[in-house]
């Protein structure tokens, strides 16, 4: 793996690229104290990277995987068509079992399988980098027509809680819920945010603020414990989150300490808007609590940025989503429209003709 240090100015640096058949990501576990790009030339490090959040947000993590597997393909070291696809199915294994719960991943996995088409291997492996690129496109631009609908929501004046990091870095485009703040704006609208610092790994802290100063949009950084806090002065108008999976019954997992908020929200009369593009609805579920939720080291939770935090050897849980039922969700924005309740049959509808 080759690393490379280049210090962004704006956020249309491109966070994900493929170039002379390399992928080029900007390593978000150093964001960031380091802006640090990595260029990876094989499937093992693109596995890993995703593994180790090096790139981390749902539809990031599916583009990712998509190139990844375009350059596992390249790697495979036989002309012969049946070995090829042998191996080639074990790659897109080795990616299916990097992080279980973002259904992006396995939506791109499942769109490279069935691009896996042509007539000899070199064929195969042009068909796997189109179908990727495609899907980076794809992303790109869901994520420019949620943001744009979804601003509808947004008012002169409004500030905008948000928790994790829905943004550019989280998606590859213009972000989720980052997305619909930074279209509000474009728009004309003037706004602020709070930015929950999403513990244990501190997405809000170290990437949010970061994207959002790097966009001039005023924020506050707040631990997670202060959301009601700030809810109950009436200083928050309304709260936007993006999503992992959405069940066919409008569950939604996202990052662990969603639910939470959400039922802050509620319970102050606050709207609560998920944004998600339609990748990220899984209608094979149908219940939010079929979702897998990633269970992750305790030592992110015993641990701050490798210093401990607790005593040697006390038990820690890190469940890294939680699941939030529809019941308390204001909206869901896609790029296909924004949906509310009952959610099935919206759903159903936005994710019909989903390539
Ligand atoms: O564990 P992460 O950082 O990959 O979790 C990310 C989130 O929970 C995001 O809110 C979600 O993927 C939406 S990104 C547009």
């Amino acid at each position: 793996m080759f690393v490379l240090s280049i210090i962004l100015r704006t956020m249309t640096t491109k966070t994900i690229e493929w170039l002379d058949g390399k992928l080029r990501i900007l390593d978000q576990s150093r964001l960031p104290r380091e802006q640090i790009f990595a260029d990876l030339d094989n499937y093992h490090d693109v596995v890993l990277a995703i593994k180790e959040m090096k790139v981390r947000g749902a539809p990031a993590i599916g583009i990712v995987a998509a190139y990844g597997i375009a350059l596992g393909a390249a790697g495979i070291k036989t002309t012969n068509k049946d070995d090829f696809l042998a191996q080639l199915n074990q790659i897109m294994q080795a990616f299916a079992t990097s992080r279980p719960t973002a259904v992006n991943l396995f939506q791109a996995i499942s769109k490279m399988k069935k691009a896996a088409e042509g007539d000899s291997v070199t064929e195969v492996r042009k068909s796997l980098i189109n179908e990727a690129r495609r899907i980076h496109q794809e992303e790109i631009s869901a994520t420019e027509k949620l943001s744009r609908l979804g601003a509808r929501l947004i008012r002169d004046g409004f500030t905008v809680l948000t928790h994790c990091n829905a943004g550019s870095l989280a998606t590859a485009g213009y972000g989720t819920a980052l997305g619909v703040i930074k279209a509000a704006r474009e728009q004309g609208k003037k706004m602020s945010v709070f930015a929950t610092e999403t513990r244990p790994l501190l997405q809000g802290a170290r990437l949010t603020t970061w994207e959002l100063m790097q966009e001039g949009i005023p924020v506050t950084l707040i631990t997670d414990s202060m959301a009601g806090y700030f809810m109950k002065r009436g200083e928050i108008d309304c709260v936007i989150v993006g999503a992992d999976r959405i069940a066919a019954n409008g569950y939604t997992a996202n990052k662990i300490g969603t639910y939470a908020l959400a039922v802050l929200a509620n319970a102050h009369g606050i709207p609560f808007y998920v944004a998600a593009p339609t990748s990220t609805i899984d209608l094979s579920l149908t219940s939010g609590y079929q979702i897998p939720i990633e269970e992750r080291s305790p030592e992110e939770v015993t641990h701050i940025q490798g210093v401990a935090i607790a005593p040697v050897g006390v038990k820690a849980a890190n469940p890294a989503f939680d699941v939030t039922p529809p019941s308390h969700v204001t909206a869901i924005i896609t790029e296909k429209g924004i949906i509310r309740a009952p959610y099935t049959e919206g759903l159903k509808e936005v994710s019909s003709g989903s390539s």
